[in-house]
């Protein structure tokens, strides 16, 4: 048997992690919906996403870095960099020779490290680069070294940009600031509507760590029921920690919650497999990430599903939500102003209101959509 040659340019998204993070899950949902692209998928290690991604059948490879470039965190210092320097090397290499071998067209990269490593490699395989960026390219998660040579990196290497929010281009320097603004697709799976006959439920989804607020939505929680919210109102928090150093948050949150006798009202489902079940349980979605959140595809996947979203009022989430109509925004980190909001969802007309207005927004952000947007990004570069 012959089989023809693929007709499909082949895009290579690239990311150094396989743990089920944002930009990680963005990949997936991505490469799930391309039509005119053919996704190849490269991972810089073994992991959650690799099989999530094998399971739906999505052209996957690890092309191992070496742990000490894996492990770098943002805070890592100049020896480590000087370790991590050779690791890199080695990793640019044996990435230049399997993107060569793939036959890829366009790679594109989607984590800081993978902006630096595969945006070489692909340079040298002689490969035109995007650089599709879903951080913020500055502030105090990034070291000062880390966060120059990322925006220098940026700058040099890719041929075209993409950015998942006007905030997180605005992060951006030099030639890398004519990003396309381009948001994430809403993939939520089969949700069910809102239950009217059960008590009313709050639902906060994504990684427990300290920057994503649960603390915050946990005191507004009681706030809230401290002013009138239904006494059998629950707060739901769906995700795990997802890396070594949440686990001491996460552990403390119990306690706030022990601390506060609310055992019986806010569960902890940990990471959850089936987002769209959970998400089905609940009435009201609360966002409450402290520092600007690039995106927030928990706040778009919240609308698509006809919930009332509550977002922290920063960031692409104040980007997607108006206020009011598409959903509510309160100020970042104030638990008062997040309990405000809490309340006012508390009347059923209110979250009618704001999840059908939410969910015709939402078909903005549809993953078919979003797909076709990205491949003409992505595949721009070819026409030049
Ligand atoms: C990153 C951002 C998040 C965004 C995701 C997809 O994880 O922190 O806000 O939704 O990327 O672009």
């Amino acid at each position: 048997m012959t089989t023809g040659p693929d007709p499909l340019p082949r895009i290579a998204l690239v990311t150094h992690s396989a743990a089920p993070s944002g930009a990680e899950l963005f990949v997936l949902r991505v490469a799930r919906a391309a039509h005119r692209m053919h996704p190849v998928v490269i991972v810089g290690e073994d992991g959650p996403l690799v099989a999530m991604l094998r399971a739906h059948d999505i052209e996957t490879v690890v092309v191992p870095l070496a742990t000490s470039v894996r492990n770098r965190t943002a805070r890592s210092g100049l020896r480590s960099a000087m370790r991590a320097a050779t690791g890199t090397t080695r990793a640019v290499r044996s990435l230049a020779k399997t993107l060569t071998g793939l036959r890829i067209d366009v790679v594109t990269t989607h984590s800081a490290k993978a902006h630096v490593y595969a945006a070489v490699a692909a340079r040298l395989a002689g490969i035109a680069v995007v650089a599709h960026v879903h951080d913020v390219a500055t502030g105090e998660h990034l070291s000062r070294m880390n966060g120059s040579v990322l925006r220098t990196a940026l700058n040099v290497a890719p041929h075209h940009h993409v950015a998942n929010s006007a905030l997180t281009r605005s992060s951006l320097t030099g030639r890398a600031r004519r990003a396309a603004v381009v948001g994430c697709p809403a993939d939520i799976g089969v949700v069910r509507h809102a239950p009217d006959d059960t008590p009313l439920e709050f639902g906060m989804f994504g990684r427990v760590t300290s920057w994503k607020g649960q603390a915050i939505a946990i005191e507004a929680f009681a706030l809230a029921l401290a002013d009138g919210l239904p006494e059998d109102a629950r707060l739901r928090i769906v995700g795990g920690a997802l890396f070594d150093e949440d686990a001491a948050y996460a552990a403390a949150l119990r306690e706030q919650v022990a601390a506060l006798g609310m055992q019986d009202r806010v569960v902890f489902r940990g990471h959850v497999a089936d987002v769209a079940a959970e998400l089905s349980a609940c009435h009201v979605v609360v966002h409450a990430s402290l520092r600007p959140e690039p995106f927030g595809q928990v706040v778009v996947e919240a609308m698509a599903a006809g919930r009332a979203v509550i977002a922290a009022d920063a960031g692409g989430p104040a980007e997607v939500v108006d206020h009011d109509r598409t959903g509510l925004l309160a100020s970042p980190g104030d638990p008062r102003a997040l309990a405000d909001m809490m309340l006012r969802t508390a009347d059923p007309d209110t979250r009618s209101r704001l999840g059908t207005a939410a969910r015709a927004e939402a078909e903005r952000y549809r993953p078919e959509r979003i797909a076709e947007e990205l491949e003409r990004e992505y595949l721009s570069v070819l026409a030049r």
